[in-house]
């Protein structure tokens, strides 16, 4: 069966039922708007594991996804969702991109979260953008910005609080909203340490996708301490 949708990381196929759809988490993993290509062996599996387990705590804590069920090592059943095209990136400490482009040196830590919006498009490189921006270019309504902002912050705080409990500093990550045919607008495609940097609490040493991107090694090393570490948690 071809996928209704392939992403850089993830393939989506239909279901039996119309409002549900099969994601596939991939092994392929790409950086700086995809010019860096690898393939990581257990990186879909790890990653659906994670994105899973980190779906069934946020729920638990309040925050609906649209996560349906777990199905097997790579694939979760997820509600059929319109995925809006504003990506939606919170930072707690300065790193990546923000202190490129700021001058700003990594790990400062910001007083209150920084949150940013970016338009999901491969071709532009995914731009940042503003509520203007997404209102003007159709991508969502004022409303929904706000909305977007202040669930991105709710997110935030579960997440840091459940990751200094695992013994990591979540320093930033990009979250992604669906839209139901019901209106309602929920977490999705996925939380793993291809979307968030995460920093052992003691040592500082880098347990995500930056391995990938600044060429460190232990790449799958860090996700399955990742993986090993919220499990435990959660366990
Ligand atoms: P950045 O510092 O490169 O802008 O990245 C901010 C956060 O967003 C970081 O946790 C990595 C994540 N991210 C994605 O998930 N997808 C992307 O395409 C990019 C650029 C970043
Ligand atoms: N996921 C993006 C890409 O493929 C960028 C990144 O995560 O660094 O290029």
């Amino acid at each position: 069966m071809d996928p209704i949708y392939e992403g850089k990381a993830k393939k989506l196929y239909t279901t039996d039922d119309p409002e549900v759809l099969r994601m596939e988490y991939k092994d392929d993993a790409t950086a700086f708007n995809a010019q860096k290509k690898a393939q990581f062996e257990n990186k879909g599996k790890l990653n659906k594991a994670i994105t899973l387990l980190m779906y069934q705590m946020l729920e638990e804590k309040g925050v609906p996804t649209h996560l349906v069920a777990d199905l097997d090592e790579v694939n979760l059943l997820v509600k059929k969702v319109e995925i809006l095209q504003v990506e939606v990136i919170v930072r707690n400490l300065a790193a990546g991109s923000f202190s490129k482009r700021m001058g700003v040196e990594v790990g400062a830590e910001f007083e209150i979260p920084i949150v940013e919006f970016s338009y999901k498009s491969d071709a532009l490189g995914d731009p940042l953008i503003n509520d203007d921006y997404a209102r003007e270019m159709k991508l969502a309504t004022p409303e929904e910005c706000a909305f977007l902002k202040k669930q991105a912050l709710v997110i935030n705080e579960v997440m840091i609080n459940f990751f200094l409990e695992c013994g990591m500093k979540l320093v930033d990550f990009k979250i992604e909203f669906g839209k139901g045919s019901d209106g309602k607008i929920v977490l999705a495609d996925e939380v793993s340490p291809d979307t968030c940097r995460l920093w052992d609490a003691t040592t500082g040493e880098k347990m995500d996708k930056d391995r990938f991107r600044e060429d460190l090694g232990g790449v799958m090393a860090g996700y399955e301490e990742v993986l090993a570490r919220v499990s435990k948690a959660l366990g």
